[in-house]
């Protein structure tokens, strides 16, 4: 058996560290039923995937001679996190000064994702989020392309080339911005419908039907993405909602007849399963309602709502819900001001503080792995370490700056050592990712 420190690209058989991963929502289950620590533990792989999980002692025997194991004692192994919100044409929008939502848009980012009709563009920005991505231990993304196919076309391709796990859509808009980033309700449903059929289910990838939101999609084009949706019953489908005061206001004016704003796409069969609804920050009790009937997620965006000072994500509302809304936690690059989920769940751990919450690390973390995967619905196949699950993994240094080395000299339990990860971690805390199995990230002092 070889026993290796630093891998090479392409083979490995197992994973050797501090195994941490979750079976349960320890909010829901307790802490004792959700997590699972194996202080010297190791992760079989094969194929891709996991084929054992368990302690390092009892498993390495049943490895044969030559089996090399990457060692990365003593950090923290946990599956791959998940990031179910960002947007791939906002790389060079992040940290734009001073402006809330629609402003936002109108003086940023629909200027920048004009640019994305250049395919050369659109390569580009993909590469660079996907290292960025690797680098921060974020193995899954939901992504949001421009207006432009091109721009789906280059994320997938790129993707596919890693093996990674994207869901993504090109944006359908075709109202109130800039005439070249408008599509129609016609070319928006059959640009959507030919990106389905070249990609969908080529290697880790999957589509999303993506109407921008309802300030930026007609009456015509949110009934194209419902028959689209109708279509395709097992797509995802990704949409913004209830962000911001003024947003609520124009679609109050846009859609007279509706209730409320969720309510209009419920009226075009937009919620269902699978469909991913960004920030949901200023819902009424019968919208949270009408989200967890139909077992939609919410996806809070924390780092963008307290940058455009969106407003504070209610996650107590959210499980007082009957049934409770299913709820993940996401970057929103670039309204979001970090590519790190650790430090997206350090700054909701901050923004539920405002509201009286807590979020406890374990809480955190499960909602990084398996509630992430919980909210895309992607459950069977990543989040947790079980055998026969995709062996994405991020390995992480709970020392990574002096600031963290000193804190944690003084740590003497796991909710504590977790706690300080995401307070302080970022992407120096990332040792090492993985995607199914094989390395794709190594930090210099890993
Ligand atoms: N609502 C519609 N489009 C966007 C976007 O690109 N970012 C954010 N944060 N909200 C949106
Ligand atoms: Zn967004």
């Amino acid at each position: 058996m070889v026993s290796t420190k630093s891998p090479a690209p392409g083979r490995v058989d197992a994973i050797r560290g501090r195994l941490l991963w979750f079976e349960a929502d320890p909010y829901l289950a307790g802490e004792g039923e959700a997590v699972r620590y194996v202080e010297d533990g190791l992760l079989v792989l094969k194929d891709g995937r996991i084929a054992a999980v368990g302690e390092a002692g009892a498993l390495a025997t049943t490895l044969p001679a030559n089996a090399v194991i990457a060692d990365h004692r003593p950090h923290l192994v946990m599956p791959g996190f998940i990031d179910p919100h960002l947007h791939m044409p906002q790389t060079q929008v992040i940290a734009s000064y001073g402006a809330h939502l629609l402003e936002w848009l109108e003086k940023y980012t629909f200027v920048e994702e004009q640019k994305y009709a250049d395919p050369a563009i659109s390569a580009a920005a993909s590469t660079f989020l996907l290292n960025e991505l690797l680098r921060s231990g974020t193995t899954t993304g939901a992504v949001y392309g421009s207006v432009h196919p091109g721009s789906i076309e280059a994320l997938f391709a790129e993707a596919l080339s890693r093996n990674m796990r994207i869901i993504a859509g090109k944006v359908m808009m075709d109202r109130a911005a800039p005439a070249a980033l408008l599509d129609t309700p016609e070319t928006g449903y059959e640009e959507s419908k030919a990106l389905i059929e070249r990609w969908h289910g080529r290697g880790r990838l999957s589509y999303a039907i993506t109407p921008r939101f309802a300030v930026t999609s007609s009456e015509a084009q949110l009934q194209a993405a419902g028959a689209l949706a109708a279509e395709y019953p097992q797509m995802h489908i990704q949409t913004h909602l209830s962000e911001n005061t003024l947003e609520i206001e124009t679609v109050a004016r846009d859609f007279p007849w509706s209730e409320d704003y969720t309510a209009v796409y419920e009226r075009y069969g937009l919620v269902r399963p699978k469909a991913l609804f960004g920030h949901c920050i200023h819902l009424s009790e019968r919208e949270r309602k009408a989200l967890s009937q139909a077992g939609a997620s919410a996806i809070s965006c924390p780092t963008s709502n307290l940058f455009l000072g969106s407003g504070l994500f209610d996650l107590a509302a959210m499980r007082a819900a009957e049934p409770a809304v299913k709820v993940g936690v996401a970057t929103d690059i670039g309204g979001g001001t970090s590519y790190s989920m650790l430090q997206t769940v350090s700054e909701f751990y901050k923004v539920l503080a405002l509201k009286g919450q807590r979020l406890t690390p374990f809480e955190a973390f499960h909602m990084l792995t398996l509630g992430n995967a919980e909210a895309l619905c992607l459950d069977d196949r990543i989040g947790t370490f079980r055998p026969g699950m995709e062996a994405d993994c991020v390995v992480l240094d709970s020392a990574a700056t002096p600031a963290m080395h000193w804190r944690i000299k003084t740590v003497e339990t796991l909710f504590e050592e977790l706690f300080v990860l995401m307070m302080l971690g970022d992407d120096r805390a990332v040792a090492a990712t993985y995607l199914m199995g094989a390395p794709a990230y190594r930090s210099d002092n890993a």
